[in-house]
C-alpha cells in the first residue's frame, strides 16, 4: 500500500489501482485500543479477553482451518445453502446491489454470491469490511478471479465501517453478515448491533444474515473443541499475540483451551484455564497478572437461537423478513430481510 491520501476527513484512503482501493477511517484508534482493552479487560474480577482479539495473521489462518474441519459444520453448511439459493437469488434480489460485507475474512462464501453477479452483471462493487489486514490478501485474490469486479476495502470494526458506508454514497447495497459471526454478540448486545445496522440502511437495502441454530450438545462441544486441536491453537493464539504485540510473558503451555455448551445461555463458552498458580506480565500495559490454578479467562461466546427467536429479534430491530433459507439437516439458518 504505497499512495496514502489523509483527507479532510481524517480517515485514510490507499489506492492500489484503478479496481483495488482501501480506506482506513480509525487506524489509531484500532490500535491503541489493543493494550488499553486488554488492560482492562484482564484486571477484572472475571478475567476475559475479546475475541475480536483473535484475529491477527496466525489467528485468521488457523480460523480458516478450523472452517473446512469435520467437526466444525457452520461453514460447509452454510456455503451449502448459499449454493442452493444461488439461482434465486437474482430474481429475489430484482436488479444490482453493491455488496458490502461484514467481517469478510477470506471471502470464500463471498464467491458463491459473486458468481452468480460476475455472470449478470459487467461491474461489481465490493466492499469488505474487517479489522484483519487478511483483508487486502483476499482482495488481491478476488480480483484475479472476478473480471467484473472492483473492491473498496475497509479496514475498521464493523460500527467504524458501517458509519462509513453510511457517509460514504446513496447507490444500493445489500449487506451480507455471514458465519454466524453474530453469535459472538450476547442477545442485547446483539439487538443494538441489528439496530445500527437498521438505522444505517436506506429503505432500498438489503441485509443477509447467516446465523446458527440451537443443537445437540455433543455436535457443539465437538465443532467447538475438535480432535485435531486447532481450535485450541486458535484460542491459545490469543495469548501469543498478546505476547508480540505487547510485549507480554504469558507460557502457552500453562494453559489450556476449555469449551462447553451452556444449554440455558444458548451459547458456547470458550475459555482460557490457568494450569497453575502463575504470574504474567504485559509490559506494554504496564501490568502484572497473578492466575490461580483452574482459573479462567473468557474468550468467546457463540450464541445459537431458535428460529422463532432470530424472527422475533428481527421484528423488534425493525425489519421485515423476505426469506429465510434452512439447510436440510436444520443446522444453520440465512435470513434476508430489508427495513420495514
Ligand atoms: C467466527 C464467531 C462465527 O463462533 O463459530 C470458531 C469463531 N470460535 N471456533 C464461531 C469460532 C471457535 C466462530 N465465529
Amino acid at each position: 500500500m504505497n499512495e496514502t491520501i489523509q483527507n479532510n476527513l481524517n480517515y485514510k484512503k490507499y489506492i492500489i489501482d484503478s479496481r483495488l482501493k482501501y480506506f482506513k477511517p480509525h487506524t489509531t484508534k484500532i490500535e491503541n485500543s489493543f493494550a488499553k482493552e486488554i488492560s482492562y479487560s484482564l484486571t477484572q474480577d472475571s478475567k476475559f479477553i475479546s475475541p475480536k482479539f483473535f484475529y491477527d495473521k496466525k489467528g485468521s489462518d488457523l480460523f480458516e482451518q478450523i472452517c473446512s474441519l469435520d467437526e466444525y459444520y457452520p461453514t460447509r453448511t452454510e456455503i451449502s445453502i448459499l449454493k442452493t439459493i444461488q439461482t434465486q437469488l437474482p430474481l429475489l434480489l430484482g436488479g444490482y446491489f453493491r455488496l458490502v460485507e461484514l467481517g469478510s475474512g477470506s471471502a470464500v462464501k463471498t464467491r458463491v454470491i459473486l458468481d452468480v453477479f460476475d455472470k449478470i452483471y459487467d461491474q461489481i462493487e465490493y466492499f469488505p469490511i474487517d479489522i484483519s489486514e487478511i483483508l487486502t490478501e483476499s482482495s488481491e485474490l478476488l480480483l484475479k478471479n472476478y473480471g467484473h469486479l472492483s473492491i473498496t476495502g475497509i479496514i475498521d470494526t464493523y460500527e467504524g465501517g458501517l458509519e462509513f458506508i453510511e457517509s460514504f454514497d446513496n447507490k444500493k447495497n445489500l449487506i451480507l453478515f455471514l458465519g454466524s459471526s453474530f453469535g459472538n454478540f450476547s442477545p442485547d448486545e446483539g439487538k443494538k448491533f441489528l439496530e445500527k445496522i437498521n438505522a444505517i440502511m436506506k429503505h432500498e437495502d438489503l441485509f443477509l444474515i447467516g446465523l446458527d441454530l440451537v443443537k445437540n450438545k455433543s455436535v457443539l462441544e465437538n465443532a467447538y473443541d475438535d480432535s485435531k486441536g486447532i481450535t485450541a491453537q486458535f484460542n491459545l493464539n490469543v495469548l501469543s499475540r498478546i505476547n508480540d504485540e505487547l510485549d507480554a510473558d504469558f507460557d502457552l503451555a500453562n494453559f489450556k483451551h476449555h469449551a462447553i455448551y451452556n444449554e440455558k445461555e444458548q451459547r458456547v463458552e470458550m475459555y482460557l484455564k490457568s494450569l497453575v498458580n502463575q504470574s504474567v506480565i504485559i509490559s506494554k500495559s504496564n501490568l502484572s497478572l497473578l492466575f490461580q490454578k483452574d482459573e479462567l479467562i473468557h474468550t468467546e461466546y457463540s450464541y445459537k437461537y431458535r428460529l422463532d427467536q432470530i424472527e422475533d429479534m428481527m421484528r423488534k430491530t425493525g425489519f421485515d423478513i423476505k426469506k429465510t433459507w434452512l439447510d436440510e439437516n436444520n443446522l444453520f439458518v440465512l435470513i434476508l430481510v430489508s427495513k420495514i
